[in-house]
């Protein structure tokens, strides 16, 4: 089977390595890729917003299956327009992509559907968001609030302000942060309180498959601290959520989820990613993601035994002809729990620096139990030109040399027996890897 993985992170990267490791995958290609892509698929240059270019590329070179890991592709529609030509894809349609693409969307959706969730408001400007603030509906000015932009923001269109002199800061600053296409609504939130953790399930548009429970860290500093980032690094880990919790997340948020797409008309198929915050009043969702997460995607996949590809087959056929739907594939998990710690450039989040040689990569990944994934990562010469001009001097082939691309650069990935075996793996491989201004948190797990 040839397949096509759209994305270039370390979360493509993971979704990579799962669909090397099926027998069934025969040619893998993936668009745009990076370095460490490169060793294992074909990498072609199309962006992930060039959805036409992609189902050419698809229909051209006969693509039996595509995966897509980043949201603006999924936003843009590229699942209806591969069905439209006749062209398997994984994922939710353009329209069921808003309840990741539209915070108003995804919270008008919680609401109507009974799907708990934080209070909100949604704001056709800034002027009136204040207005809003100021009205006290989200309590007097010393309360905390959340302010979000309603449109893709890359991470960066969530504030918790302090209280309503920082939401108004925050409201006034959004549309510079985020462009004004993504501020053009804003939603005001309750603040919860509770620990966070992050479910994802496998859809087929009536039945859900669950990964195992996820935590993310999103702050770059140790201790929760300095700015969010996309994620500095993830756990998995059975003691992320009690049988209980999980049955009341299903009951309360999943099937009533499921059931709001199949009543509003829209089939939800793909990966269904749920942020929820476990509060004193039970979980509650803060957002939807309508993808893989990054740095999530890195630490779950290390432990996924089934075939992708049965999985894709599975979510696809649903009341069709796969060999084994959904609802009765025993999707298998490797026991035990996983960590991902991010090593990120200098200057992250902010402008990161690149063009650092990356030193200690091999003898890091031949460790026991560890995998790593390439995010911003580039072979200093290009390997085919390298190699060519090598060849032509008669002079061995060398190791292409890796340089930092990008302001996440790699996910040290890890498994073990329990928590702490995977974090003593994962940072034992962090240990042997450097390059200049590397920064990672040493607290991931904690
Ligand atoms: P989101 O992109 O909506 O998941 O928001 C990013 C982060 O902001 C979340 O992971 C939470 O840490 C925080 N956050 C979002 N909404 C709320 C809320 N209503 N109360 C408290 N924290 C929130
Ligand atoms: N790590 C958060 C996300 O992928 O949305």
């Amino acid at each position: 089977m040839k397949v096509l993985v759209i994305g270039s992170g370390g979360r493509e990267h993971a979704i990579c390595r799962a669909f090397r490791k099926s027998p069934k995958v025969t040619q893998l290609y993936c668009a745009n890729g990076n370095a460490g892509i490169a060793q294992i698929a074909e990498c072609v240059p199309i962006r992930p917003d060039d959805i036409g270019a992609l189902a050419d590329f698809a229909a051209a070179n006969a693509i039996e299956l595509t995966f897509v890991g980043p949201e603006v592709t999924l936003a843009l529609g590229i699942v209806d327009l591969f069905e439209s030509r006749g062209l398997r894809i994984v994922g939710p349609s353009r329209e069921a992509a808003q309840l990741e693409a539209s915070k108003a969307f995804a919270k008008d959706f919680m609401a109507r559907n009974g799907v708990p969730t934080a209070k909100f408001t949604m704001s056709h400007s800034a002027d009136f968001a204040v207005l809003e603030l100021e009205s006290g509906d989200f309590g007097g000015p010393e309360n905390p609030v959340v302010v979000k932009a309603d449109g893709l923001a890359a991470g960066k269109g969530v504030v918790v302000a302090k209280n309503r002199a920082d939401a108004i800061n925050a409201i006034n600053e959004m549309a510079a942060l985020v462009g004004t296409a993504a501020a053009e609504k804003i939603v005001l939130e309750e603040c919860l309180t509770g620990r966070e953790v992050s479910l994802l399930m496998f859809v087929d548009g009536e039945q859900f498959a669950l990964m195992p429970p996820v935590r993310d860290h999103k702050r770059i500093g140790e201790g929760d601290t300095g700015p969010n980032t996309g994620g500095m690094g993830t756990i998995t880990d059975a003691g992320l959520l009690t049988d209980d919790q999980l049955q009341e997340i299903k009951d309360t948020i999943i099937r009533p989820t499921l059931h709001g797409c199949i009543r509003e008309g829209f089939r939800y198929r793909g990966i269904l990613f749920l942020g929820l915050m476990m509060t004193a009043k039970g979980p509650m969702l803060l957002e939807y993601n309508v993808r893989f997460g990054d740095p999530e995607t890195q630490a779950i996949l290390v432990r996924l035994e089934t075939d992708l590809v049965d999985i894709c087959a599975a979510m696809l056929e649903v009341g069709g002809t796969a060999a084994t739907p959904l609802s009765s594939l025993e999707i298998k998990w490797r026991a035990g729990s996983s960590a991902c710690v991010v090593l990120a450039s200098e200057g992250y989040p902010g402008k990161p620096r690149t063009g650092d040689p990356i030193r200690g990569l091999a003898e890091a990944a031949a460790m026991p139990n560890v995998e790593i994934f390439h995010a911003g990562t580039m072979s200093e010469a290009p390997a085919s030109a390298g190699g060519q001009l090598a060849q032509g001097r008669g002079a061995p082939l060398p190791e292409p040399s890796l340089v930092t691309a990008g302001g996440r650069v790699l996910g040290v990935t890890a498994t073990g027996t329990d928590l702490n075996a995977a974090l003593a793996s994962a940072y034992a491989a962090v240990a042997k890897i450097s390059f200049d201004g590397m920064q990672f948190r040493r607290d991931i797990g904690k």
